[in-house]
């Protein structure tokens, strides 16, 4: 049987990510409340990692120890990978020493050939066109606050990286609307964006126009990780796309500002904004936790 996995926010219905939500929260709940779930015990987490990572790394190990079971660590410069083994016969040998895969790396394509080659669930624990893992949290994180988040509007403001691609599929999913705003040159790429042409985002030359009236703003670092070498291009570019004070006023005033983290203080966006009254980023970060738990509770044991 092929196994089901978590590769883009489109691989899952709105009906699977309600399930999941009621999961995430009743597990959060649980754990808060110092209550012992297990329903993973002997079953291991291989972690594949081909770039750095703090949160993700972390909310995953940790994750899959609060659920009873174990994570082991890879780095590809330390494993046959990163010495030319290719990704389909490492795929079919860890996959059957473990039971469920994340994988962080470049190209999506790496983590799709090695999902077809996998005896058990992958999960996309961030490619150069998505992080999937982030936008479940983010979403979580907005219901928390303030409900659905159908029909609301997302302001995205700055690069139109992976962040930005996983924010626009999942605006199909749970239909709401991306208002995005990013420098000439550095606009959405639909097709590298996994769109199907269905109409949830609008371009805005103008920030602030982007902005306006929406319920959610964020953003991400203009440098994301394998870009390295536009850093200071860059910097040039998206001056004028920092998030602060005055570009949060055009928002609604209830609205949140959300960073998938880590942010460039004062690049992105500026320390007031950050540490202000509207910044979730750290519910944010910590709810990246308790989703990844449901989402292996999900992917290992279905419907329970
Ligand atoms: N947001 C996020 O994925 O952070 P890390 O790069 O630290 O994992
Ligand atoms: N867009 C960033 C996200 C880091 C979590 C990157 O890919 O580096």
């Amino acid at each position: 049987m092929t196994p089901k996995h978590f590769l883009k926010i489109n691989d899952f219905t709105l009906d699977e990510f309600e399930y999941l939500f009621d999961r995430t929260h009743w597990i959060k709940n649980e754990f808060k409340q110092y209550r012992k779930y297990w329903p993973l015990t002997d079953r291991t987490l291989a972690m594949i990692f081909d770039k750095h990572s703090t949160r993700t790394r972390l909310s995953f190990e940790a994750g899959m120890c609060q659920l009873g079971g174990s994570a082991i660590y890879l780095s590809t410069r330390d494993t046959q990978l990163g010495r030319g083994e290719s990704v389909e016969d490492a795929a079919r040998v860890i996959s059957r020493m473990v039971d469920i895969i994340m994988i962080r790396t470049f190209d999506h394509s790496i983590v799709e050939r090695f999902a077809n080659h996998s005896r058990v669930p992958v999960i996309n624990g961030l490619t150069d066109e998505y992080h999937p893992c982030q936008i479940i949290g983010d979403i979580f994180t907005f219901i928390e606050h303030h409900g659905s988040i159908k029909g609301k509007t997302v302001a995205w403001i700055g690069d139109s990286n992976n962040v930005c691609n996983t924010w626009l599929q999942a605006a199909e999913v749970f239909d709401f609307n991306v208002h995005v705003s990013t420098p000439p040159g550095y606009e959405v790429e639909p097709e590298r964006a996994g769109l199907y042409g269905t109409n949830h985002y609008e371009e805005f030359s103008c920030p602030h126009d982007a902005v306006k009236n929406a319920d959610l703003v964020t953003t991400d670092v203009w440098t994301s990780m394998g870009f390295e070498d536009e850093t200071e291009i860059r910097k040039n570019a998206f001056a004028d796309f920092c998030v602060d004070a005055e570009m949060m006023a055009y928002a609604k005033p209830e609205a949140l500002f959300m960073h998938c983290l880590p942010a460039h203080r004062g690049e992105e966006v500026t320390n007031e904004v950050l540490e202000g009254k509207q910044s979730v980023v750290w519910d944010e970060a910590e709810n990246r936790l308790h989703v990844q738990k449901a989402l292996m509770e999900y992917l290992l044991l279905g419907k329970i």
